[in-house]
């Protein structure tokens, strides 16, 4: 039997220990985590705890592990989105591989350091876009490619992110301010901004985007509602919203894992009382916006149309591909896809192909074990060109989005041409 690939940790969060860590614990043929940097102490025992690590492989700092000689030939680097620069930089000049979070950074410039940096070294690095990884994308892509719906003319992709997943993260959590992660269009949709260029398959042209922060606003807070929840709010019975009733019952896995590493009533209880998960998603400081639209027209003069939305009612993405032949439709969550193909006659009937693929057991529709097999099986190749081929359509999938959130701020239509070269040195 092969060896795993061993692999150090930068970051026991939630990704870390959750996702990263859980697929090593469940593959031990594919993934074993022999380092831990993580300055939680809380955190990392319980990450060294679970994997074994012993005491003189646990670190306070990515910049005190970094510091060693390489232990192992991966890096899994799922620290916080504004550390993964510095830490990415210094994981590939250190000699490893990398398995990195997205955003590969909160900066185009960081992006393309990253990549650039990649090459001169010839390291993998695998960017986690889980989605690329799932049944459901891989069906859509390959259907796309072999023309099922001939020419792909306009691209409607649609991210529903549902109204508690918002306020989670993107009003009480870790994604509410630029200055602490970036824009939405960056930390929740550089998957969508990076699966229409791996789907459309060539390069943006021009760029434009609408959106704001239109409703998690102090205006809109229940008359007389206080700074937390639980001190006596006159909406408690009826906010959807209202912390206690989203993080104080039964489920304690995701999103309620992320309030408390101890998952006790109490202990939840407590963190609502003092931490940032209890408060008012009307008065909290949130500043990124919660719906936002991307027009994007590409150089193969496929058009796309994507809408994110923070308030929707249940958690999906959809896609909706016309052609010249056909249509394809899909729903992510559904794990269907449809495919209606144009035929003779006026008012005809059209001939409908559905497609059902198998959704993995990892979250993102399986698509989070499936980045990790891909990194583990480039690394054990040590197969640099698929990785560097993989890794530039990543890098323009997030200065897409970076370009799309700087026309959001300007109201210009960017020439992503011109957007992108302003970062090549
Ligand atoms: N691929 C996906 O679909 C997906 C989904 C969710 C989150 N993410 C990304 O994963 C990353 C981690 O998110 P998370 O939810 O686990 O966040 P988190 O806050 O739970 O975890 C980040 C961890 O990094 C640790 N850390 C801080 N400074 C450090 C240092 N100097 N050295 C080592 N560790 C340090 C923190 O203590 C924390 O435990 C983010 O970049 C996020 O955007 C990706």
């Amino acid at each position: 039997m092969m060896k795993p690939v061993e692999a150090v940790l930068l970051g026991a969060g939630q990704r870390g220990r959750e996702a990263f860590g859980a697929f090593a614990l469940r593959h031990p043929h594919l993934m074993k985590f022999v380092a831990v940097a993580e300055p939680n102490e809380e955190r990392r025992r319980a990450f060294a705890a679970d994997h074994g690590i012993p005491p003189e492989r646990q670190f306070a700092s990515w910049q005190d592990l970094l510091a060693r000689p390489p232990l192992a030939p991966l890096c899994v680097n799922s620290t916080m989105d504004r550390t993964h620069v510095e830490s990415s930089l210094g994981a590939l000049a250190a000699g490893y591989h990398l398995l990195l979070e997205k955003p590969m950074a909160h900066t185009p410039e960081g992006c393309v350091a990253i990549a650039r940096e990649a090459r001169r070294r010839r390291r993998i690095v695998q960017v986690v876009h889980p989605l690329r990884y799932t049944a459901f994308y891989a069906r859509a892509k390959e259907l796309l490619d072999r023309g099922a719906i001939g020419q792909p003319l306009v691209m409607t992709l649609t991210e529903n992110v549902a109204y508690w997943h918002f306020a989670h993260s993107f009003v009480r959590g870790n994604w509410r301010r630029y200055d602490e992660s970036g824009p939405l269009v960056l930390t929740k949709t550089c998957h969508d901004m990076d699966l229409a260029t791996w789907l459309v398959g060539a390069t943006p042209r021009r760029v434009s985007s609408v959106g704001e922060r239109r409703f998690f606003r102090e205006e809109n807070a229940p008359k007389g509602a206080p700074l937390r929840c639980h001190e006596g709010c006159p909406a408690e019975a009826t906010c959807p919203f209202y912390a206690p009733a989203m993080y104080l019952g039964e489920c304690t896995e995701w999103p309620v894992s992320v309030i408390s590493l101890d998952k006790s009533f109490e202990a939840r209880r407590k963190a609502l009382e003092q931490g940032p998960y209890g408060r008012c998603v009307f008065r909290c400081d949130n500043d990124v916006v919660d719906h936002q639209i991307v027009c994007v027209e590409f150089e193969n003069g496929t058009m796309l149309n994507f809408t994110v939305a923070g308030c929707t009612a249940h958690f999906y993405r959809s896609l909706r591909v016309v052609g010249g032949e056909g249509e394809l439709h899909g729903h992510f969550e559904r794990n269907e896809l449809r495919i209606e193909r144009f035929v003779q006659g006026v008012w005809p009937e059209i001939p409908t192909e559905t497609h059902r693929v198998s959704a993995g057991t990892s979250a993102h529709g399986g698509g989070d074990w499936g980045v990790m097999r891909n990194c583990v099986r480039l690394v054990r190749e040590e197969n640099f060109d698929e990785a560097d081929r993989s890794l530039q359509i990543a890098v323009a999938g997030h200065l897409l989005a970076f370009a799309a959130e700087e026309a959001r701020r300007s109201g210009a239509v960017l020439d992503f041409k011109a957007y992108a070269g302003r970062f090549e040195s």
